[in-house]
Parts: structure tokens; sequence; C-alpha cells
């Protein structure tokens, strides 16, 4: 270990990301980005932004966004805080609401920066196992010391949890800082922002990488109350003044304004990943039942390690996590029509190859 590091940098494992592959042959379903592209009015936008203010640093606290996500979500301005990309924002509320003395409570298998977080900002805490269906113990998740984190819909499995459920955690926990990581949420889960009246210690966390389809640009952003949204800005105010460049302000100020197109993105997924639920249980597959952009599936024959090899032989990429609880499943992320049925294609040959195989034994 090296001797000039700090023991910030020792005690850290840090996330790996997806892998990203360039190549047009390439079907990526391994990192839950959208097969389609921005609302047409982003690259107006984008346009416009980069033939008149580049030279000028961007806004510190962004106006325009805020007002148009507060509209959006029928909550006022200043109960809104964007970041670069919401793992910028979740970075920051460890910051701003946790603290190391006392443990927070996360899933056990949920979105793996929730760890490398604790383990960076040095918060202890405790991985609460999932029920034997994949759903969240809410019980579990009440009283905790130091606070609560967890997607919902929670990340691999895409199953969401109840707008009562959240409620229960977040009223079992009052006093400490319930995290809710919406970054799916558009997919066809029941978002906690109507909860923010009834409750101050809550705070939703969302991302435009995923429903709009601009995880190249970071935008990522928290609704709270006006007093959580002032810790995060005395996090990021010591930290960074401007985040968020202005291409992605303007990108985000012009997706939010195309309801449009957003809505028909949506249905489009949802559409495909209803039916491709279908195709993967017709040849064996365990899928569960999931409100996001992907399906967590498992086939009772083949390994999925083994299956994410050979698929990615193929050159297409799904992700499979190697630890113990996870191991036997992949999380296929919902791709354009197109690239599902050649996904298929390719999928049905390998099942056809081993389950004739392993009949043969
Ligand atoms: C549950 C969850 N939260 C947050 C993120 C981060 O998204 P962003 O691109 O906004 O940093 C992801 C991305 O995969 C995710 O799965």
């Amino acid at each position: 270990m090296n001797a000039l590091w700090s023991d910030m940098v020792k005690r850290t494992e840090p996330y790996t990301p997806g892998e990203q592959v360039n190549g047009e042959e390439w079907i990526k379903l391994n990192t839950n980005e959208n097969p389609y592209p921005p609302s047409p009015r982003v690259f107006e936008a984008l346009q416009q932004e980069l033939t008149s203010n580049l030279r000028k640093y961007p806004e510190s606290n962004p106006e325009e966004l805020r007002n148009a996500l507060a509209e959006l979500h029928q909550v006022s301005a200043d109960q809104v805080f964007i970041g670069n990309g919401s793992d910028e924002v979740l970075a920051f509320s460890f910051m701003a609401f946790f603290s190391p003395e006392k443990p927070i409570l996360f899933p056990a298998i949920t979105y793996s920066f929730y760890p490398t977080y604790a383990a960076l900002f040095d918060i202890s805490h405790a991985a609460i196992p999932l029920q034997e269906d994949f759903n969240l113990d809410e019980k579990a998740f009440c009283n905790s010391e130091g606070g609560v984190i967890f997607p919902n819909p929670n990340a691999p499995t895409g199953i969401s949890l109840s707008i009562d459920g959240v409620a229960n955690i977040v009223s079992g926990n009052r006093g400490r800082t319930v995290i809710i990581d919406e970054a799916y949420i558009d997919f066809g889960g029941v978002t906690a922002i109507p909860l923010l009246e009834r409750f101050d210690n809550l705070l939703i966390i969302r991302t435009m990488s995923k429903s709009r389809s601009l995880a190249g640009l970071r935008i990522g952003y928290a609704i709270g109350s006006k007093n959580m949204i002032e810790a995060l800005n005395r996090i990021k105010n010591s930290f960074n003044s401007y985040t968020i460049d202005r291409l992605a302000l303007a990108a985000g100020v012009a997706s939010v304004n195309d309801k449009d197109y957003f809505n028909d993105m949506i249905q489009s997924i949802i559409q495909t990943r209803e039916q491709a639920k279908k195709v993967f249980e017709s040849v064996g597959f365990t899928v569960l039942p999931s409100v996001a952009n992907f399906l967590f599936v498992h086939h009772p024959e083949i390994p999925a390690k083994q299956l994410h090899k050979s698929l990615k032989d193929k050159q297409i990429l799904v992700r499979h996590f190697s630890k113990p609880e996870t191991e036997e499943w992949l999380r296929v992320t919902i791709g354009s029509d197109d690239e599902m049925k050649q996904f298929f294609e390719k999928l049905f040959e390998l099942v056809g190859v081993w389950t004739d195989k392993s009949s043969a034994y």
C-alpha cells in the first residue's frame, strides 16, 4: 500500500462502472442507458448554447433548470438541488446527512455505489437482506441510527416498494434522513415526492441519465425541504462552485420542456420491457417484476457468469454482479425493439446449445 496515500484513499474500494465499448457492432445492454436519443429540442438548445456563452462560467445555482424542475414536480425552486449526475448528488448527500459514528441502512442487494460512498466517508453501515422474493423488508429499515438510503425501484432487481411502504420507512426514521434514489422511477414506479408535504426528513434523488436519455451530459438532482437543499449547497460550495456545465444546463431545460417526447419514449421502453419479460420466460428464465428500464433474470440451468461471457463473445454486453447474492442473475437493460430482437436471437442460440448439452449428460 502506498505510504503517501491518505487513510481515506486506503480504505476506499472504488465503484466499478459498467463496461463502455465503442463501435456500432456492439449491443450494449449493461449500463441502463436509454436506447433512444434525447428530445430533438435538446440538440437545438445545445447548438444555441455552443454558439453563445461558452467563454463564461455557468450559473452556480442554476435558476432556469431549477424552475423547470420545480414546475414539473410541483415543488418550489428552493426545494431543488442540481448536481453533476445523480452520483454526485448522492455523494454530497452522504456528506451532508450521514455521520461516521451512526450506522446507516441500505439493502444488501442494491446500487453498489452506496457501500463505496459509505467507505469513502467512513460511515458505518448495515446491509439489510432482501426478503426471499427480493422485496424490501420495510420493518427492518425503521429505527435506523444514522439514516436510510435505497433506490425505488431497487437496482438491480427493478422491484418497487409501494408509496405506503416508503411512507412507513420515512415515518419510522423521524429525525434521521431517508434518501430515496428514484433513478428509475419514470419507468413505472410511484414517486415519493408528494410525501415531502408530510415529512421533513425525506430527500428524493433523480437523474436525467436514464428516462431522459442524457447520461452523457451528467445531470442529477435532489428534491427535499429547503433546509436539506441548503445543506447540499453548503457541501457543493465548499467543493466546486460550478458543477454543471452550460451545455448540460441548456439540455436539461429543453428536455424537461418536451413532455410529449418524454412520455412517448417512456411508453416505448415500458412496452419493450413487458414483451422482453415474456420472451425470457418462454425460454425458461425467471424474471423479477421490474418497473425499471432493465430486467433481472435467472436461468435454472445456465450459469449467469458463463452466459454473460458467451453473450460478450457475440458482442452483446449485459451486467453480471459477482457478489454471492447476485451471481446467479444477469441484469439486462431494455434496448430498442431492434436491439432486443438481435439480443434474443443470440440468446436463443446459446440457450439451445446449453440445454441440448445439459440434456445429453
Ligand atoms: C440506482 C442508481 N442511482 C444512481 C445512478 C447514477 O446515475 P447518474 O448517471 O445520474 O450518475 C445509477 C446509475 O446507474 C443507478 O443505477
